[in-house]
């Protein structure tokens, strides 16, 4: 008996922890504040990112939101935190805080097309 019950523990604990991977970027998507984000991007990227509902022009060099989140560089959760965490942008180069990341990441992933 107990071997048996030993092995169902970690076969618990192994796929309680892949499910786990799999939630953790949803869960975190899910609690983005995306208005904070919009306003957050309407302030610090719409003058070079072309954003929904924001702005339609910016800089030529910049790649629009959507593109951001439908290109495969830039288009999943853990390559916008890496970009995110050191500024691009000459002009503003105050570092984004972790929650602002997480937000402007839910907000750009939610250009997501399907
Ligand atoms: C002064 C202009 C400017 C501002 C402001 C700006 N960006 Fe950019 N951004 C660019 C340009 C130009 C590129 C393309 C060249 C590059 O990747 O550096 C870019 C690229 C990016 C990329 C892709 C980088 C990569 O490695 O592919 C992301 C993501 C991004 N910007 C997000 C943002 C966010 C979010 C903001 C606001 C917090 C912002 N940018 C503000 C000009 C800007």
């Amino acid at each position: 008996m107990r071997p048996s019950y030993k092995r169902a523990g970690l076969l618990l604990i192994i796929l309680g922890h892949s499910v786990w991977n799999c939630i953790l970027p949803a869960t975190a998507m899910m609690s983005a504040d995306l208005d904070a984000a919009k306003a957050l991007a309407e302030n610090q990227c719409a003058t070079c990112h072309v954003i929904p509902e924001i702005s339609t022009t910016g800089a030529e060099a910049a790649p629009t939101f959507v593109l951001l989140a439908n290109q495969k560089t830039t288009g999943s959760w853990e390559e916008l935190a890496t970009i995110l965490k050191s500024p691009h942008w000459p002009e503003n180069g105050s570092p984004l805080s972790g929650t602002d990341i997480d937000n402007l990441i839910g907000y750009i992933l939610s250009f997501t097309e399907k």
